[in-house]
């Protein structure tokens, strides 16, 4: 047995910091042991020296604040090259840049480096697991969990489903659709850590008999992730209702496929209305809210009271590339602004829970990731409150730990992630990546 202790302040959670004010547990001086991948133990140093056996190596990281992996329930691996594209709204910046874009990913060449590429960059900005969209050919899924396995990464893909209403040299059919994710759920799909959501790109671009074929795909593999995207702009909005006229709304469509349940992940949920909401809550169907990209597309505020009072599951994503940034901490900021602007206070303790703790329950997932809890899959982040000369003014003011998460949620990115680990193995280092 090797065993590793990181001798650092910590932060993990119990709960969810709005339902109970103990939900957030942070240590001074505390400890994580790391046995085989996994968390041995985690709490106060003084409680738990003892524990750290003669042999083991014990980083100290006692100026550092060590915090679960985030995780990022919604982001798109091939627009890692067309981030920051401007149009004036969803489906031009579709047309324009993102089909195009995707077209390239039928060169295994163009996936596999791309995939590689994305895969540290996640790591540079302290993300340990997403849930990711590829394109829609399958060797661009076999490509992201290539590079995921390579790092034993906690990932989630799967490749993008879509028959119509999009360009024809990025068309399936249903039985290839079929066909091919089918293939690519055996393979990979609880593989060591690789996990297979099954990705119909959103109800515009798959006919009937495609959505048909995810329903019975979603049916035979009961605890296969589900991703796509609904309600996130006006004119999409519209276009739905006049591709499904039968349906009461653009939820009720995936409703009407089966596709609402545990381990479905819907990116924006912003014209959503609250019948919606309470269907999300009841189904267990979970809400990716991705600030940057909603923000930048203009595609409208999620409401969080909303959220709230119908207990919607909600988790907080980046959207690359039509999010601007790879940095949880920058989708906390601008979540945070965005909750602002609907009169709802995000206090940075509750983002923090949402990208690790809430976002692992959300996804059926908290028995692995999320917390530093015993038994669970040593991923987690070293954060430097020190990474910039601002934020070592700031922090070194903090009178609470929120005022300290406040200060890295608003100012920090990529800069504040010091080292990531996953599975107890270091997989970023700024100081090496910076040489
Ligand atoms: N809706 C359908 N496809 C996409 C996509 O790639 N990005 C975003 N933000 N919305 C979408
Ligand atoms: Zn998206």
């Amino acid at each position: 047995m090797t065993q590793s202790a990181f001798r650092a302040k910590l932060l993990t959670f119990t709960g969810d910091p709005a339902q109970s004010p103990d939900a957030a547990v942070f240590h001074e001086d505390g400890v994580v042991i790391v046995e085989d991948g996994r968390v041995a133990a985690s709490g106060a140093w003084s409680a738990l020296k003892d524990r750290v056996s003669e042999g083991a190596s014990v980083q100290d990281l006692r100026d550092k604040l060590i915090v679960p992996g985030f995780i990022d329930t919604h982001i798109h691996y091939p627009q890692t090259d067309m981030i920051a594209s401007p149009a004036p709204g969803l489906l031009p910046w579709l047309e324009t840049y993102t089909f195009p874009t995707e077209r390239g990913f039928a060169d295994e060449a163009v996936a596999a480096d791309t995939a590689r590429f994305f895969v540290d960059e996640l790591l540079a900005s302290g993300t340990t697991t997403a849930l990711v969209y590829c394109t829609v050919h399958k060797q661009s899924a076999d490509a992201l969990f290539t590079a995921s396995e390579a790092k034993n990464l906690r990932m989630v893909a799967g490749k993008v489903l879509m028959d119509r209403h999009c360009p024809e040299f990025l068309r399936d059919t249903p039985q290839t659709g079929y066909d091919d994710s089918a293939e690519l759920i055996a393979r990979w799909h609880n593989n060591g850590r690789q996990m297979y959501a099954l990705t119909p790109r959103f109800a515009p671009t798959s006919t009937e008999a495609q959505l048909e074929a995810c329903e019975a795909l979603a049916k035979a593999h009961g605890d296969i992730f589900i991703q796509s995207h609904v309600a996130e702009n006006l004119d999409e909005v519209a276009w739905v209702k006049s591709l499904f006229p039968r349906q009461r709304s653009y939820l009720d469509v995936y409703d009407h496929y089966s596709l609402l349940r545990r381990r479905a992940v819907y990116g924006h949920c912003i014209w959503l209305d609250d019948e919606d909401r309470r269907r999300m809550a009841e189904t267990g169907a979970v809400a990716a809210h991705c600030p940057t990209s909603n923000l930048f597309l203009g595609s409208g505020l999620f409401d969080f009271d909303k959220a709230q009072e119908t207990q919607m599951p909600v988790t907080l994503a980046t959207d690359v590339g039509g999010g601007t940034s790879f940095s949880m901490l920058q989708t906390m900021n601008e979540a945070h602004k965005v909750a602002r602007m609907g009169g709802h206070h995000l206090t940075a303790t509750r983002m923090f829970w949402l990208a690790t703790a809430g976002a692992a329950q959300a996804l059926d997932l908290a028995d692995k990731i999320g917390t530093l809890a015993p038994q669970s899959e040593a991923d987690f982040v070293v954060l430097d409150p020190k990474a910039t000369p601002l934020l070592a003014r700031r922090t070194a003011r903090a009178d609470s730990l929120e005022e300290l998460l406040f200060a890295f949620a608003l100012l920090g990115d990529d800069r504040a992630i010091y080292e990531t680990y996953a599975a107890g193995a270091r997989v970023h280092s700024r100081e090496q990546a910076r040489r």
